[in-house]
Parts: C-alpha cells; sequence; structure tokens
C-alpha cells in the first residue's frame, strides 16, 4: 500500500497565538490546493495557540493538519500544568508528538512514559508521531542501532499491527536536531530501513504501511534527497518551519 507523504512543523516553544494565525494564514497562501493531494501537511504550535489555529483552519477550509507537541496519557486529574488527550482531540487535533527528544532529554521522558502516551493518543482516535533517535557519542560509538533498535519496541509495547500500521515514526538523531548539521540521505535512509525492519520484526506486514519520517536540520535544500530514499515518507522540521516561505518550500519539495 502506498503511504502518504506527511510533512509535518514542530513549532517548539515559538510564536504567541496572534503569531501562529499570521504564520498559519502565510503558509496557506504559499501552498497550492493540488500540494495536499501529494502531501499531508501538519503544523505543531504551543497549546496555547492550538484553538486560535484551528479556528483559522476551520475558518478558511484548510487542508493544514493540527498537530500537538505534547500530551499526558491521564484521561484528567490533579496533574497541574498538563493537557489531556481528550483536551486535544476536541481541538480537531489529529497529530501528536510523543518523545520528541527534548521532552526525553530535558524533562526526563521514558520509552515507558512515550508508551503510555502513544496508547493515549490512540485511544482518542488521534496519531501519534513517535520520535526516537541517537546521540552523537552514541553515533561515534557504533552504537545508533542498538539505541533506536531498543527504543522502537519498548516504546511501542502492546500495540496491535494495525494501530502500527496507522503510526507516524520519526528518525531525528539528536545530534543533527537545531545544529544545522543533517544526516547525509543515505545515513538517513539507513536508519529509518533499519526501523521498518525493527516495525516488521514485531508487527510483520503493518511496518510496511507506517510512515517514517526524518527530522533534524530539515531545510529547503535538503529536503528533496531525502525525500527521494526509499523509506523516507516525510520530514519533522523544526528550525525552518518558523518561517513560512522556507516551510512551504520544503513541502512542495519536488517543485
Ligand atoms: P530542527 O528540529 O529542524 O530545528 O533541527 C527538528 C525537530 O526537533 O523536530
Amino acid at each position: 500500500m502506498a503511504r502518504k507523504n506527511l510533512i509535518v512543523g514542530n513549532w517548539k516553544m515559538n510564536a504567541t497565538h496572534l503569531e501562529a494565525i499570521q504564520m498559519t494564514q502565510k503558509l496557506h497562501y504559499r501552498l497550492d490546493p493540488k500540494d495536499f493531494d501529494r502531501v499531508d501537511v501538519g503544523i505543531a504550535p504551543p497549546f496555547t495557540s492550538l484553538r486560535s489555529v484551528q479556528t483559522v483552519i476551520e475558518a478558511d477550509h484548510m487542508r493544514i493538519l493540527l498537530a500537538a507537541q505534547n500530551v499526558h496519557w491521564e484521561e484528567s486529574g490533579a496533574f497541574t500544568g498538563e493537557i489531556a488527550p481528550g483536551m486535544l482531540e476536541k481541538l480537531f487535533v489529529r497529530y501528536v508528538i510523543v518523545g520528541h527528544s527534548e521532552r526525553r532529554q530535558l524533562f526526563g521522558e521514558t520509552d515507558e512514559v512515550v508508551n503510555r502516551k502513544v496508547k493515549a493518543v490512540l485511544a482518542h482516535g488521534m496519531t501519534p508521531i513517535m520520535c526516537v533517535g541517537e546521540t552523537l557519542d552514541e553515533r561515534e560509538a557504533g552504537l545508533a542501532t542498538e539505541r533506536v533498535g531498543s527504543q522502537v519496541p519498548a516504546s511501542l509495547r502492546g500495540l496491535t499491527a494495525e494501530q502500527v500500521a496507522g503510526l507516524v515514526v520519526a528518525y531525528e538523531p539528536i545530534w543533527a536536531i537545531g545544529t544545522g548539521r543533517t544526516a547525509a540521505p543515505e545515513d538517513a535512509q539507513e536508519m529509518v530501513g533499519f526501523i521498518r525492519d525493527t516495525l516488521r520484526q514485531g508487527w510483520g506486514g503493518a511496518a510496511d504501511e507506517t510512515r517514517i519520517l526524518y527530522g533534524g536540520s530539515v531545510n529547503p535544500g535538503n529536503i528533496a534527497a531525502l525525500m527521494a530514499k526509499k523509506d523516507i515518507d516525510g520530514g519533522l522540521v523544526g528550525g525552518a518551519s518558523l518561517d513560512p516561505d522556507k516551510f512551504a518550500a520544503i513541502v512542495r519539495y519536488w517543485v
């Protein structure tokens, strides 16, 4: 089955809700309706902007898909500062980034926490974008596949083949995030292919339907070479997604 390409902008902790509205409108203006037939386009603003952006998307019938950057796994309760999956579902959030390396490194998220979040997102009919990736030390020590090969099954433990087929996994080598240092397309393909093999070991043919993205200093100049690789189905874009011109150029990577 053909996997539709997916390019998601992760705005991280940037943009007020007013700026987010403008960024969304500018992005929409720069895209052609036909682009959306070729690639699913998502944006992940901070929580404080989700409602505003959702309203703009709905009012202007945009095909841009709303994504969130994080979620808690519980339905509700005494978890000060957290956001429940049901709250995102009600805002028509389609994708939720789970286990981004910044969450794993700066906020102590373990594979077990990521696994709970993945299940909570699925239970609410949304699609997790589950992130994995090795550090520079791990890569230099030849441990990249070992690291990613343990993150994938641990973060997806207990999922059905059907759930894995509908999932998005993002391979984001930590040394490439925000550094301007992109993985060579061959290296990215090698790791993404390895992730698909790992999925196949656990869930068989479902692995051929899972969309796997590359993330880490994606820009308009390197996206086409990455997209040309057979197992890479899209990109998770940080810094460059804050500029609607750059992000639109990444979405239209074939132009
Ligand atoms: P970057 O971030 O594109 O700024 O490297 C990617 C990410 O963290 O998803």
